[in-house]
């Protein structure tokens, strides 16, 4: 039975103006409310509730908070933090009163957990919540219904395992504050020697293990705070706004305006089959759930691992590490709706400067080396040698994600002000230093690289390493000539002359030098040329590369592999063939919450926001064809039958944020009037110019520009002054 049940007619899932569709008589359930009866039988795939600061999942006795690492070099990982709120409910339960039911249910509307039991004699209902506005902030409710006739009184059992210990922290109890409890204390081991142990407050509303409805009372609403922060001043201004929020009524309100807020700046509603809906929706939401609020500053986020925050503690989801998942796989659909989030992903890099140098050093190269795994200090926490020395191409992954954001947004203050062009030197500088040139064939080489497909290493020549490299070069070229930096002739010279290896006979990228054709792969590699590298190539050799890889897959690799291949096929508009491959991410989909596991048999890291990146690419840059290029945002929309409609909302571009609506044959596109959280340079005058016929149409806000499906560019109106700010 389904606790919450919100209405929802299909055809206002786009509203702002846009024309509507054929009304239809069914109520369809909620796609943004995953409710169940019945928990997952393995509680990994338990739903996780964060906030870009805090990470938990529901019913678990430890929670992680950003940046707050134990363990030094390769054995430092999240450290767990007892988490007060590992209490479930139960209800004492007489017989006669009839059947207990439960439901669960995760609303992703709103970003609250519930579980919710029923008698006929009560409705009890637990609610938790990450506070998405106030991130230092873990929620519960308890509310208590009196149903029937009944006066006898009802007792609620809070059932707690949680205990104020903690293997990574040494935690002494500190006097109560305004009722709280209150324990402090820091890690045990820094990353490394010399480096800080971060320290971790916590207060909290102490938990009874029961709660009571007097004879005669009707109902009743407990609240129970948690509030964490690094210093004490901090927990307890945190704790402090917790309750004046709960005093007020306006703990809950402000979580959920925070949430319907991210949602209206950042939605994606498609009108098809069910299961992809609900996976395109638990993406969207577990990939909010990792970045910061959007009101705040975001110059302490600690960046996003494959697990997230929930998980990564000792041994486990990668220890917490940051990997190129962030760069390249989560950040791309995050950066398409709010360049501050973008910005914050960005903003960790530059802080983490200072260990790329060390890592660059340590190898004896020149510049920075972005480490393969990293925490809180940019230095290398790979727990293994071949990844730490040999998967470089993390460094050109990081300078992508760099270069996307200049071309949405033309915000130069990240690259002056904000450092972010010593992150694109420091990076050209160590390819200059790490290339190998050979007279034979006067070009330069990468030796002893391990590619993004980890079957392999020592090879030479990665095709996917090389081209990032080359682009990485080729950006800090175009950059440099924008801050008028003198560019060192080399890093012209090395991108224009390293070697990009390629199959003159069968018309394909070998994935390195000495790849034979039909070698087994682990995962997305040389398809990643095609995107979200952008090799020019004629469509023969970027349908070579994609059947001849397809085929040579390991069909149980990491979840993200496929949307690429997805995104592949949709370029060649062979659009049933990229729906095939898209859904065989389904496998690694965990009901009832869409918890994403690494492994399609629910191995690995758990919730694998790697996977869900990926996937939501190929829904956001795959049937809308989007491309991020230096003067436009280029578009080419193809969605496959099974879906009618597919809506866009919030896309960030130069200032400006749009709605997109791709309904059969037809385009529509409104510019919003007064849009919130756009970015941060003031909005350019945007046009859309269709690539068939050469037809202009200007953007004007608040009104629909329609046209018939097919390939074009938003860019800026022409003679608009430039969007560079002045
Ligand atoms: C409390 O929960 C634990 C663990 O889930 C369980 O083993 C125990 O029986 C519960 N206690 C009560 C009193 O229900
Ligand atoms: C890579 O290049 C080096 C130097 O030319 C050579 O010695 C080595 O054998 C090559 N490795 C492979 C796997 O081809």
């Amino acid at each position: 039975m389904r606790l919450i049940y919100h209405v929802m007619l299909v055809a206002v899932l786009c509203v702002r103006g846009f024309p509507l569709g054929t009304m239809t008589n069914e109520t369809p359930a909620d796609p943004y409310i995953f409710t169940t009866d019945l928990l997952p039988s393995d509680p990994r795939f338990m739903p996780p509730l964060a906030n870009g600061l805090v990470g938990w999942q529901v019913y678990s006795d430890i929670m992680h908070m950003g940046g707050v690492y134990n363990g030094e070099g390769g054995d430092c990982h999240r450290a767990n933090l007892p988490c007060p709120l590992a209490v479930r409910m139960e209800i004492e339960h007489d017989e006669m009163a009839g059947h207990l039911q439960h439901s669960y249910t995760l609303d992703t509307h709103i970003g609250i957990f519930s579980h919710t039991l029923r008698t006929a004699n009560v409705m009890a209902s637990q609610f938790l919540y990450a506070h998405r506005h106030h991130a230092n902030l873990l929620v519960m409710e308890v509310l208590l219904v009196r149903q029937g006739t009944s006066q006898e009184p009802i007792v609620a059992k809070l059932n707690s395992t949680f205990s104020p210990q903690s293997d990574d922290i040494v935690f002494h109890s500190e006097a109560c504050y305004r009722g709280g409890s209150y324990i402090q204390g820091q890690t045990t081991k820094p990353e490394f020697p010399g480096e800080a142990c971060p320290s971790v407050h916590i207060i909290w509303t102490p938990i009874p293990t029961s709660l009571s409805l007097l004879a005669h009372q009707a109902q009743s609403r407990w609240g129970f705070l948690v509030a964490m922060a690094g210093d004490k001043e901090s927990a307890q201004a945190h704790y402090d706004t917790g309750l004046e929020l709960m005093a007020d009524g306006n703990l809950r309100p402000t979580h959920i305006r925070a949430w319907e807020e991210m949602w209206a700046g950042s939605k994606l509603d498609l009108t098809g089959p069910e299961q992809l809906s609900q996976a395109v929706i638990g993406c969207m939401f577990y990939l909010l759930s990792a970045f910061p609020s959007l009101h705040e500053a975001a110059d302490h986020f600690g960046g996003v691992s494959p697990g997230g925050l929930s998980n990564g503690g000792p041994e486990q989801d990668y220890r917490g590490h940051v990997f190129w998942d962030q760069d390249t796989w989560m950040y791309p659909s995050i950066a398409l709706f709010y360049p501050h989030l973008a910005r914050a992903v960005l903003e960790y890099r530059v802080r983490t400067m200072d260990g790329a140098k060390h890592n660059a050093e340590q190898q004896g190269y020149k510049g920075l080396k972005f480490p393969w795994e990293s925490a809180v200090s940019g230095r290398e926490v790979c727990p293994e040698d071949v990844y730490r020395e040999q998967e470089i191409h993390i460094n050109g992954d990081v300078i992508l994600a760099f270069q996307q954001y200049l071309y949405l947004t033309r915000d130069l203050s990240l690259f002056m002000e904000g450092r972010g062009s010593e992150v694109i030197w420091g990076v050209a500088e160590y390819w200059v230093s790490r290339v190998t040139w050979r007279a034979e064939d006067q070009s330069y080489h990468i030796l002893g690289v391990m590619p993004p497909d980890e079957y392999y290493y020592n090879v030479n020549d990665s095709v996917y390493t090389n081209t990032v490299a080359k682009m990485s070069l080729q950006f800090a070229v175009e950059l440099a000539a924008l801050l008028r930096y003198p560019a060192p002739a080399e890093w012209q010279t090395v991108a224009d002359k390293i070697k990009i290896v390629f199959d003159q006979e069968l018309k394909y990228h070998p994935e390195y030098d000495g790849y034979k054709k039909g070698q087994f792969v682990k995962q997305a590699d040389t398809v990643m040329l095609g995107y979200p590298l952008g090799l020019p190539m004629t469509p023969e050799v970027r349908r070579n590369d994609l059947e001849l890889y397809e085929s040579v897959t390991n069909p149980a690799g990491p979840a993200m592999t496929w949307s690429m291949f997805a995104v592949g096929w949709l370029e060649l508009s062979e659009v049933e063939r990229a729906q095939g491959l898209l859904k065989k991410c389904f496998k690694n989909i965990q009901g009832p919450f869409q918890v994403w596991s690494e492994s399609s048999d629910g191995s690995g890291a758990v919730n694998f926001l790697t996977g869900m990146g990926g996937f939501l690419q190929a829904v956001l840059f795959g049937y809308t064809g989007f491309r991020v290029q230096k003067d436009c945002l280029a578009f080419a929309p193809l969605v496959p039958d099974e879906i009618s409609q597919l809506c866009i909302r919030g896309v960030s571009y130069l200032g400006n944020k749009m709605d997109w609506l791709v309904r059969g044959q037809e385009v529509h596109i409104i510019l919003l009037e007064g849009a919130k959280h756009a970015g941060p340079t003031k909005p350019c005058a945007l046009q859309v110019v269709l690539k068939n016929s050469g037809t202009k149409m200007p953007l004007i806000p608040g009104k629909p520009t329609t046209f018939s499906r097919q390939p074009g560019l938003v860019c800026k109106v022409d003679g608009a002054s430039l969007c560079w700010p002045l």
